[in-house]
């Protein structure tokens, strides 16, 4: 069975390992717990019982009108079960009470979150790819 909590209390940096699957730098696991810690509202999924992360989800917000979801992850092994749209399903309940809710994704995902009643739009980014770890090189 999957729990999911809004909280950090039982995880630690070691819980957090194998994430950020492809990135060229990738945060280590204390500077992905530092990165849950600083984000407005998050999700992590866990098997019962276990503080194995297996999924988060992060959202930034002004706590006003908007929210921006930074970041969704499920570890490879536990792919396709439904964990991903489980964490995104709670955190825009959690955010149901703004105006804007966005985020940015691949082509590829648009279906994955249209489920989840979510619509396509364009967007803008700007990345500074030696702060992908979380540090400067
Ligand atoms: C996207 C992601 C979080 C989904 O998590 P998950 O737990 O596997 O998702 P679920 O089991 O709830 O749903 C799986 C569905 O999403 C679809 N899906 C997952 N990744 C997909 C992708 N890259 N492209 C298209 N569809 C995708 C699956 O095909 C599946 O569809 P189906 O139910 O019609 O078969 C996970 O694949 C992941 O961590 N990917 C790498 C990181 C990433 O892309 N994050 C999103 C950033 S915007």
């Amino acid at each position: 069975m999957i729990e999911y909590h809004a909280d950090l209390e039982k995880i630690s940096a070691p819980d957090l390992a194998g994430f950020f699957v492809g990135w060229a730098r990738r945060p280590t696991p204390e500077t992905h717990l530092r990165l849950l810690r600083g984000s407005d509202y998050f999700y992590v999924a866990t098997h019962a019982g276990s503080s194995r992360v297996l999924g988060y989800v992060t959202a930034i917000s002004d706590g006003v009108l908007a929210a921006y979801i930074a970041h969704l992850e499920v570890l490879p092994d536990v792919q396709d079960r439904g964990i991903g749209t489980e964490l995104v399903r709670r955190i825009l309940l959690r955010l149901d009470d703004l105006y804007m809710v966005d985020l940015i994704c691949d082509d590829d995902l648009r279906g994955f979150y249209e489920r989840l009643g979510m619509r396509p739009w364009g967007g803008m980014i700007k990345r500074s790819y030696e702060r992908q770890a979380g540090t400067c090189d």
